[in-house]
Order: C-alpha cells, then sequence, then structure tokens
C-alpha cells in the first residue's frame, strides 16, 4: 500500500511538476499504449501490454487515473476526462489487436467452436470381450454362470473327468504342478464336476476361467489362456439339442449366414466327441464377399455316462452335453490377429484398436 501511494505521487509529480501539461503527458502515454498495442505479435505479448499500461495494480494509465484526487480542483476535471479517454481508446484498441491476432487461426480452418481432445480413458481388453460376448449369447440361451478353482486337484482336472493319470493329457510334461496331486487346472472342464456336486440337474452353465500350460509361449500358445466351459445335463437331453445350441451359438456370434460342421474326434468325458468348426460369410463394406476357411472354435460332446456316475448321478436317468473353448483363439480370429502374443504385450497403440 505504502508503495502504491509512492508511486502515486510519483506520477503526480511527473504530471504536475513536469513542464509538461498533464494533459500533454497523457497525450503522450497514449502514443506509448497504442505503438505497443500495434507492436505486440501474440496474444500473450497483448496481454502484457495491457497489464503494463491497464493493470490493477502498476497500470500506467490506471495510476494516473488513482492520482486524480491529488490534482488540484480546477485541474481534476479536465485531466480526469482526457484520462477516461486515454482509457477507453487503449482498450478498444487491445480488443481490436486481439480479435485480428486469432483470426488467422480461424481462417486456417481451426474450428474454435469444436469440443476439446479428450485423452483415451483405455477400454476392455479385446479378449474380455469375446468373454462378455459369448457369456451373453448363452445368457440369452437361459445358461447361468460357474466358476472353480485355478488350483485344483488330480482327481477333479484328470480323473473325475474319465481321465487316467497316464493318459497323454495327463502327461507332466503339459500340467504345471504345485505339490504332491494339487496342480493348476489345466482346462476349465473341472468346473463341470465341481458344479454336479453342489446342484442337482437340470444344470446349464457357462464357466470361463484361466487355465495353465506348460506351453512354450509363440504365436498361437501361451502357458496361461483363458477357457469358456459348457454344460448341459438334464432328463432327455439329445445330440439334437447338443447341435442345435452349438449352431445358434456359432450363428449369434459369428453371423447368421455362418456355415456350422461337426467333426469327430475325442475327448476322455465325451462321448461321442466333437470339434466345431465354422465357415464364416463375411460381407465387406464395399460390398464384396468373402468365405472363410473352415475355422475351429471348440471341443465338444455328449457327456460320458462315466462322468455323470463320477458326479453321482444317475446316468440311466440323465444325459447331457459339454463343451470347451478358448476365447484367446476365437478374438484371434475373429479380429485377423497373426499372433497371440500381441494380445500380451500390452501396446495400447494395439489395444486402443479394440476400443468401443
Ligand atoms: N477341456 C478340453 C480342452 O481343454 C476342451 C473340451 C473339449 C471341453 C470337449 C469340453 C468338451 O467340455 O466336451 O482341450
Amino acid at each position: 500500500m505504502r508503495g502504491l501511494i509512492a508511486y502515486a505521487f510519483f506520477v503526480y509529480h511527473r504530471i504536475a511538476m513536469s513542464e509538461t501539461h498533464p494533459i500533454d503527458a497523457l497525450k503522450a502515454l497514449e502514443a506509448e499504449a497504442m505503438a505497443a498495442v500495434a507492436a505486440a505479435e501474440d496474444e500473450h505479448a497483448l496481454e502484457d501490454v495491457r497489464i503494463r499500461f491497464l493493470g490493477r495494480k502498476d497500470g500506467r494509465i490506471s495510476a494516473i487515473l488513482r492520482s486524480l484526487p491529488t490534482l488540484s480542483p480546477d485541474e481534476r476535471p479536465a485531466v480526469g476526462q482526457e484520462a477516461n479517454r486515454v482509457k477507453q481508446v487503449v482498450s478498444a484498441a487491445l480488443d481490436e489487436r486481439g480479435t485480428a491476432l486469432a483470426a488467422p487461426k480461424a481462417a486456417a480452418g481451426e474450428d474454435l467452436t469444436l469440443p476439446g481432445r479428450h485423452p483415451w480413458k483405455g477400454g476392455l481388453h479385446p479378449i474380455t470381450q469375446a468373454v462378455d460376448e459369448i457369456w451373453e449369447i448363452f445368457r440369452d440361451l437361459g445358461f447361468t454362470r460357474a466358476r472353480g478353482p485355478e488350483a485344483d486337484t488330480e482327481w477333479y482336472n484328470f480323473v473325475a473327468l474319465n481321465t487316467p493319470l497316464d493318459h497323454p493329457a495327463a502327461d507332466e510334461q503339459d500340467t504345471l504342478y504345485l505339490v504332491d496331486s494339487v496342480l493348476l487346472r489345466s482346462h476349465t472342464s473341472p468346473v463341470q464336476m465341481r458344479t454336479m456336486e453342489k446342484h442337482e440337474p437340470p444344470i446349464r452353465i457357462i464357466a470361463p476361467g484361466w487355465v495353465y500350460r506348460r506351453d512354450t509361449y509363440d504365436a498361437t500358445h501361451t502357458p496361461a489362456f483363458l477357457q469358456i466351459e459348457g454344460l448341459v445335463v438334464d432328463e432327455g437331453i439329445t445330440f439334437i439339442d447338443f447341435k442345435a445350441t452349438l449352431a445358434e451359438f456359432a450363428r449369434r456370434y459369428w453371423g447368421p449366414d455362418t456355415q456350422v460342421r461337426f467333426r469327430p474326434s475325442f475327448f476322455p468325458f465325451t462321448e461321442p466327441s466333437a470339434e466345431v468348426d465354422v465357415k464364416r460369410f463375411i460381407r465387406h463394406p464395399d460390398g464384396s464377399t468373402e468365405e472363410t476357411d473352415w475355422l475351429e472354435i471348440m471341443g465338444a460332446g455328449m457327456v460320458d455316462p462315466a462322468v455323470l456316475d463320477n458326479a453321482g448321478y444317475d446316468s440311466e436317468r440323465y444325459t447331457g452335453f459339454a463343451f470347451g473353448m478358448g476365447p484367446g483363439r476365437i478374438a484371434k480370429l475373429k479380429h485377423h490377429v497373426d499372433d497371440l502374443r500381441t494380445f500380451f504385450d500390452n501396446d495400447v497403440r494395439f489395444l486402443r484398436q479394440f476400443s468401443k
């Protein structure tokens, strides 16, 4: 405050004591301000000029206006009037120059009314999206969701599923053991047994989850990957239900023109067993169409009666079907990704392409 009074006093002296009449001093200040406005090359420089001349605290024109009360009563009105005029003229010049400096941007096609750019907030991983889409289709067909532990026993992972421990699938080469007979599940099929133990038929479940195998990390294998298990058990479930349900799923997921093929196969826990293939019919945006090769999308079959017996079900009364698929492989086929590993590199430039 004391500094301000001193400055006001100094300004007063400059005006009142100098040989120059205060009105002339104001005119000189006006000329100086106008030259500075014209010389300002960008909006920042212009703002500096505004502060230098019209700033509330230290602006030179503002200071003169503030010092008016110290002038003699006969000088005050004329100097006051002139100071206000200079303030208005300089203020108008500042505004005009501001508009002129902004104009080239608009002329260069920058639409200043456009909304700002928003940083990418992330999105669901493409494999998570595949799990969600597959689950939603089965949910609409009347399935519920089930889960089981990732660390499980030989019994649930193999033996209960009609897979003797000397079967190649049970070979230690493929399975990651923790202690003794406890292992990281090598597939989601043990959830079949854990569900049947807890519930009586009818069973209609989908169980997505992580599975683990002693596999080399390459373009088509990752040692940890997701599987989606499905199980239906009830009275009167036939091969027709099996084929119709999985064909319906395939057409809902891959499109209504998709062809579905059941290829004979073998799994210890199903009889008969099949591998399900789809042939996609793709309509490209340019109007052309394409039929893909046959793509294998899952393993499946009618539940082996021995498995129902192991669950304590009456295998004379109940029948069912089961299936297992890899959403990672499905996402890879759907998005034409060559190398499964790109899904796990976590390079956002790759992953953000799948953001919805
Ligand atoms: N568990 C099998 C695997 O990991 C996949 C599978 C095949 C699951 C047939 C099933 C089935 O339920 O019926 O390779």
